[in-house]
């Protein structure tokens, strides 16, 4: 099929690449030019294991182009929308973005009609597929489905090839067969339902699993109070089918750019239609705790932090990403300085993002150098580069042998025993 994908951040990058290595002849618009010169150079703008190779490959091929101009797509039929959705100064959902890209599609459309299915793939409060398909009322050849996007940062281009389920929101029949044609070979159960409940599968899946988290990170507090060990806890709980292993690891919070914004999304939504969700509530609040909670455990060790040299290893909001949207480095980077600590940051990829955020902080090229003569190394995002460390090394080279893990990720037994006063979350 001949696929137009709005918007080539994150989602939309990924799911151009996805459906041209699946066959579909696919253009990416997106208004930043200079993102769209670095695509047909085949260099990617963000960082995503295996995306650059791939979008070299359907570049190729010729399966795949870049335009900044939607005109250049009107021959396509399905348009993806793929754009940003961030959180407004009240908490709803910003959908300005999105609204510009519907009216450019029906401008683009009223010059030349035919059969065109628009696909809003962007996060949106429930109501918003609606919505879009009542701006295009009267554009009588194109109807409207919700097909929300479940993939995960650092593994989204393998997500988007092999997700976990496929929601597809359409009432008519016709664009219910568009959409199972363009996902014709794709292994994945479907759940073909109404834009509504597609849209509202999409928040309720983030919150639930934001909850999982804060839950664990509120139980990694008492663990530590009763000198328990939240990831033996953790553990011995995923073994029950029920519960499942995966989201049960407590840290140093979560971030990112969909969890934070689409938690207080749904909460304004919910409140919108006079319900209050208090479970999700205090989700949000265990999680702007967190960092705070985490680094009250440095207070034995650096009583003072004024002058004292603190490395912060990992800043991405996940290893394996080049986000740092929300990330929780930003609190702990923020606290830091606030408590006057001479910082030394390290990160594989993220940076010259963080850089520009946080000028004062020395950044260094690998996590050996942070550590350089540090009181205390804090780990808040699990990259390899951050975890698989050189113990004896880094006992050498820091001033206090002080480690504090956000990500229970170090070897705790092995640094216990080189020397480390070592500080888990959750730990005793
Ligand atoms: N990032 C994720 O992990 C993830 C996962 C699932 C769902 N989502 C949702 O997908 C949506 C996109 O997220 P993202 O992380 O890819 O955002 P992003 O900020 O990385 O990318 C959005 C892109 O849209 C472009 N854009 C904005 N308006 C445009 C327009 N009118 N025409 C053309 N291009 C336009 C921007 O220039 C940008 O390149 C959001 O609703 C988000 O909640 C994100």
């Amino acid at each position: 099929m001949k696929v137009a994908v709005i918007g080539t951040g994150y989602v939309g990058l990924t799911t151009a690449v996805s459906l041209a290595m699946n066959g579909h002849q696919v253009i990416g618009i997106d208004l930043v030019e200079a993102k769209i010169v670095k695509l047909r150079q085949g260099i990617s703008p963000i960082y995503e294991p295996g995306l650059e190779e791939a979008l070299k490959q359907v570049l190729e091929n010729g399966t795949l182009a870049f335009s900044t101009k939607l005109q250049e797509a009107a021959d396509a039929d399905v348009f993806f929308v793929c754009v940003g959705t961030p959180e407004a100064a009240d908490g709803t959902a910003d959908l300005r973005y999105l609204y510009s890209a519907v009216a450019a599609i029906e401008q683009m459309h009223q010059a030349s009609p035919k059969r065109r299915v628009v696909v809003v793939k962007s996060t949106v409060p429930v109501g918003t597929g609606d919505k879009v398909a009542e701006l295009l009322s009267g554009c009588r050849e194109l109807s409207v489905a919700s097909n929300p996007e479940f993939l995960r940062e650092g593994s989204a281009l393998y997500d988007a090839l092999a997700p976990s389920r496929i929601v597809i929101g359409a009432g008519e029949p016709e664009t219910r067969e568009v959409m199972e044609e363009l996902y014709k070979g794709v292994d994945a159960p479907r759940v073909v339902t109404t834009r509504a409940n597609a849209e509202l599968i999409k928040y309720a899946s983030n919150a639930f699993l934001a909850t999982r988290i804060s839950f664990m990170n509120e139980l990694a507090r008492l663990s530590a109070a009763l000198g328990t060990d939240i990831v033996t806890i953790a553990h011995g709980m995923g073994l029950d089918s029920r519960i499942g292993p995966e989201f049960l690891r407590a840290g140093v919070g979560y971030g990112g750019s969909c969890f934070p914004k689409d938690t207080i999304a749904l909460l304004q939504l919910a409140a919108q239609n006079g319900i209050s969700l208090g479970i999700l509530e205090q989700v949000r609040k265990v999680n702007a705790t967190q960092p705070v909670w985490f680094l009250q455990q440095l207070q034995p060790f650096v009583p003072d932090c004024r002058g004292k040299r603190i490395a912060v290893l990992g800043l991405a909001f996940k290893p394996d990403t080049d986000d740092i949207r929300e990330a929780p480095s930003l609190a702990v980077l923020q606290a830091l300085e606030e408590k006057g600590a001479a910082v030394f940051a390290y990160d594989p990829i993220a940076t010259d993002a963080v850089r520009q955020k946080f000028p004062n902080v020395t950044y260094t090229k690998t996590a050996e150098e942070a550590v350089q003569g540090a009181h205390a190394a804090l780990l808040i995002t699990e990259w390899k580069e951050c975890v698989q460390l050189d113990w004896e090394q880094v006992y050498q080279k820091m001033a206090q042998p002080v480690l504090l893990d956000g990500r229970n990720a170090w070897p705790a037994k092995i640094v216990k025993e080189a020397g480390f006063r070592y500080v888990g979350v959750g730990k005793s």
